[in-house]
């Protein structure tokens, strides 16, 4: 019986994994090494600050965040924004709708940032999480597990995988894309090189750009990212000092039994 099932799992799983290659669903995703990779893994300040600009000026056009609070700018760990600043962000770039007023306002750091969905565009405030995805040899998810390679991959890698190519079907048109499932998206080309400008005059090439909205959107997704880490690594410890424990105590609680069983 067990044989029999376990036979038919790992016929399903191949049947699967054909099928998916067949139609090409999961698209090709590079590795790309993040600053906030592994156990002791943290976002890096300057990146995300640089990722959040990229998304101002040019995702936030069609794509919302609308579960980010803009407050959160300021919390420790993220972009690290002053009150201040975050206060001067969300009055100059956003403005929402306020039914106390029944009028559009200018964004306050107590808003979100706002929800777009104007284009068809989804909203990424957790497509980090949701595109982590099973990539790797028969969409197992082996490339998540051993080089950590996620939602972040797949969107630096969706950014930078335009073939170039174009067709139009039934009125709309699809670009060529290695990242994208399928391998044709709606989405033309939204980033190019040198497209935004960075205060202290950081690499503005599409390479770098794509890896920093990229960084700024995990973020996004998961900006108590290092927390959990922490946590974690505290369990971790905790649980290797109290099975140390556990062995000496139970050694020496039978210590007396096992000296009568050697004298016996
Ligand atoms: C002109 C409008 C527009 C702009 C600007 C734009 N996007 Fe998109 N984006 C879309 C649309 C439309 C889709 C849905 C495409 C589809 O499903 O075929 C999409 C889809 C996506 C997806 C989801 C892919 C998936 O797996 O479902 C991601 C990620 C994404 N965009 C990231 C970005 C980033 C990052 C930027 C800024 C650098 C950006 N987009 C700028 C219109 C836009």
């Amino acid at each position: 019986m067990l044989k029999k099932l376990a036979i038919s799992a790992v016929a399903a799983l191949a049947l699967s994994g054909g099928a998916a290659l067949a139609a090409g669903a999961s698209g090709h995703v590079e590795d790309v090494d993040f600053s906030f990779e592994g156990p002791f893994g943290k976002f890096d300040q300057n990146q995300l600050q640089r990722g959040l600009k990229v998304y101002t000026e040019v995702c936030s056009a069609c794509h919302g965040l609308k579960y980010v609070p803009l407050r959160t700018l300021a919390d420790p760990g993220g972009p690290g924004f002053t009150e201040d600043q975050v206060r001067a962000y969300a009055a100059d770039n956003f403005s929402v709708y306020d039914p106390e007023i029944d009028d559009d306002r200018a964004a306050r750091p107590a808003d979100h940032f706002p929800a777009n969905n104007g284009v068809g565009a989804p909203d990424l405030s957790l497509v980090a999480k949701s595109r982590a995805g099973f990539h790797g040899p028969y969409g197992t998810g082996m490339n998540q597990l051993f080089k950590g390679m996620g939602g972040p991959e797949y969107i630096y890698s969706l950014l930078t995988g335009y073939t170039g190519e174009e067709k139009e079907e039934a009125g709309t048109v699809f670009y060529g894309n290695t990242a994208f499932p399928g391998g044709w998206i709606s989405m033309g080309p939204p980033l190019a090189d040198e497209q935004v400008e960075f205060d202290d005059g950081h690499d503005n090439s599409l390479h770098h750009m794509s890896q920093d909205v990229a960084a700024f959107l995990m973020w996004a997704a998961e900006p108590k990212m290092m927390a959990r880490k922490q946590a974690g690594f505290v369990a971790v410890l905790f649980l290797v000092l109290l099975t140390s424990l556990l062995y000496l105590t139970n050694k020496r609680l039978w210590a007396p039994v096992k000296k009568g069983a050697k004298a016996a």
